[in-house]
């Protein structure tokens, strides 16, 4: 039953592929908080994964949509319109590089590659949002979202040009912050979350070790997608309607350190 923290509320949430998700957690924790939701995937990844199981779980439409199509964009806001009206949170939980897909060095980047990678991984924040703005679908006090990693602030070289993308997306968040603030009082953060198991995680090199370097460097452990999703509700519910233009750390206590006891015991 939850605490029916979002009761009331109807929501759109990118990015659920499978039960590994981070935006799947999400889904399902906002259903249980009371929302209704609509969710959207990339069509091809709509049909490798399992996102009608989700949709038939929680009772939401599924509405295909590749997140850098202005076209698809609109016609995913024209159903979310239909169906709600207006719209009080939105989850953009996407990321993709092919420089990493096709393991090319950052030393040696493929730019129309990355291009892509800023496409799908942080200009599709800025499109989501123009149109959410233009068309004046969100309700006052509404709450967006992207999921975000510390390779913006620091150096982690197998991160490869998602580190460029991710500060982008952060970037877009607080500049669009200060524009949906003054307009509608809408808040926009980005979440910095932890290491976590998913499709997109692991497809990083040496994604097990740094699993296990951010167990052993965070007070708390790493922050899992559950514990995310239960941060995601609290950020769309009204108990934070002050908070915006942030990048706020979900990361069990990691961006804060130098170094662990843990951690220099395992030097040992
Ligand atoms: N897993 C981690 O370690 C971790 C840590 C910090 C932040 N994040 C971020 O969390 C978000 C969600 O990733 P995840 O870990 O749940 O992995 P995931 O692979 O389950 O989700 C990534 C999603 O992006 C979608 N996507 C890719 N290209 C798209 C496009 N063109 N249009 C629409 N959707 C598209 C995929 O279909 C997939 O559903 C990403 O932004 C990721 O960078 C992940």
């Amino acid at each position: 039953m939850g605490h029916q923290l979002l009761a009331g509320k109807k929501g759109i949430i990118f990015g659920a592929m499978n039960e590994h998700s981070i935006a799947w957690k999400v889904a399902e924790l906002c259903h249980e908080e009371g929302a209704q939701i609509l969710l959207t995937n990339a069509p091809v990844a709509m049909r490798l994964g399992e996102i009608d199981a989700l949709a038939t779980k929680i009772g939401a439409q599924v509405v295909p949509a590749d997140a850098t199509s202005l076209e698809d964009l609109t016609k995913l806001l024209d159903a979310a319109e239909a169906q709600f009206g207006k719209i009080d949170f939105v989850l953009h939980s996407i990321g993709m590089s092919p420089n990493v897909r096709k393991n090319k060095a950052y030393t040696d980047l493929n730019y129309d590659y990355l291009q892509k990678t800023y496409d799908v991984s942080a200009v599709s924040f800025h499109k989501l949002m123009q149109l959410l703005y233009q068309r004046d679908l969100m309700n006052e006090w509404g709450s967006i979202l992207a999921l975000t990693y510390i390779a913006a602030q620091r150096t982690f070289g197998e991160y490869n040009d998602m580190a460029e993308a991710k500060a982008l997306l952060e970037s877009i968040g607080r500049s669009f912050g200060y524009h949906y603030g003054k307009k509608a009082h809408v808040r926009v953060n980005t979440i910095s979350q932890s290491p976590t198991p998913t499709t997109a995680g692991t497809g990083v090199a040496g994604f097990d070790k740094m699993l296990t370097y951010g167990e052993k460097m965070s007070p708390l452990g790493n922050a899992t997608a559950q514990e995310c999703a239960a941060y995601c509700v609290m950020m769309f519910s009204d108990y934070t309607r002050k908070v915006t233009m942030q990048n706020l750390y979900h990361d069990g206590g990691f961006s804060s350190m130098g170094i662990s006891e843990d951690l220099l015991n395992a030097l040992n």
